[in-house]
């Protein structure tokens, strides 16, 4: 049966009738939730909650949620981990789209590559590379995301991007039609992947190549260490700026004084730079003015427009 938690409770009997519809239109291994808090679903523990959940069971649901939100123009995103994502705290008035069923999940190894599913974590990507004696992919396993969502935004660490170790791409446009494209095909730059944004992402084919166990796990340690020295534990959403050309967002942010600057439960890490974390009470509106904050000081003292990394929906 489907899960309808709250359905019930819905103050509106037309939006009601929109998520009868929705339900209607796939298996009833789908999970739909209405009113579901994101903060939960996201890194940063922080904003309101999707006026619709989804989790499609199969490939043929989730074509049939996204023509469902295309025709009645729905407002809808596909979340991945929620590592990279500020939600408001009014929440989304729309459609979230999570490939968290396990049928999204899959790791295949074939020879030298291994086939991913857009719902398997990076982290799952970097052991399974590592038991195969595959090398080239150890930077993944520090990215708090899933497969889709390092796609999406081609997200790197480690001085390596997604892109760099992606060999095809698997991903189905809004009228539910799946295209595989090569690397080249999908034009990724840094922190973005122009052909995703109006698709979405199914999976990965990652390349890796025949290294010794050892190195592969020398360099995990290597890196691992490098990241708990110099990025913070508490709750947050990663690197809230991209990098600008002239230097680093962290640097920049410290040379500006603006290390431990706090709005209400939100704060500047004083490990690095770049990162806000939540101390638990935050709300979406400390971290978003944490944000102007910091912009308004690098445009005004340097010069700089800071640009966010992380993307930001929903309403205030
Ligand atoms: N730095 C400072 N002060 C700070 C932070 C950094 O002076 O508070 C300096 C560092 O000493 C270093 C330079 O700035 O010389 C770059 O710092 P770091 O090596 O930490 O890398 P980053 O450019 O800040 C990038 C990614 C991270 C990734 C790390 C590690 C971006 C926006 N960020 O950070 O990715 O984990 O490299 O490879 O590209 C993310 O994208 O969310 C993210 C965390």
């Amino acid at each position: 049966m489907n899960e309808v938690a709250r359905v019930q409770d819905r103050p509106s009997p037309g939006e009601r009738h929109v998520v009868e519809e929705l339900m209607a239109s796939v298996s009833p291994e789908t999970r739909v939730l209405c009113d579901e808090p994101l903060a939960r679903r996201t890194t940063l523990r922080v904003g309101g909650p999707a006026d619709v959940y989804v989790e499609p069971a199969s490939e043929a649901d989730l074509a049939a949620v996204l023509r469902f939100c295309t025709a009645r123009a729905v407002p809808f995103f596909i979340l991945g981990r929620g590592s990279n994502l500020l939600v408001r705290d009014g929440g989304f008035r729309g459609v979230v789209i999570c490939l968290a069923h396990p049928v999204f999940a899959q790791i295949q190894v074939r020879g030298e590559c291994l086939d991913c599913g857009a719902g398997a974590r990076l982290k799952q990507v970097a052991a399974e590379a590592r038991r195969q004696g595959l090398g080239g992919l150890e930077f993944l396993d520090g990215i708090p995301g899933s497969v889709g969502g390092a796609l999406r935004m081609n997200a790197g660490a480690m001085g390596s991007s997604t892109f760099d170790v992606v060999r095809t791409v698997r991903a189905m446009d809004m009228r539910g039609v799946v295209h595989e494209w090569s690397a080249a095909e999908m034009e990724a730059g840094y922190r973005c992947c122009p052909r995703l944004k109006d698709h979405v992402a199914l999976g990965a084919v990652f390349a890796g190549r025949p290294t010794p166990r050892a190195e592969i796990e020398r360099r995990l340690n290597e890196w691992n260490l490098k990241r708990w020295q110099s990025q913070p534990a508490s709750a947050s959403a990663g690197c809230i700026f991209k990098n600008p050309a002239s230097i680093p967002a962290g640097r920049l942010i410290e040379e500006l004084g603006l290390k431990g600057a706090r709005v209400g439960g939100a704060v500047v890490s004083v490990e690095h730079g770049n990162f806000i974390v939540n101390e638990g009470n935050a709300r979406a509106r400390d971290v978003l003015e944490l944000i102007a904050l910091i912009k308004y000081y690098a445009k005004a003292q340097r010069g700089i427009e800071l640009e966010t990394e992380v993307v930001i929906v929903g309403e205030d």
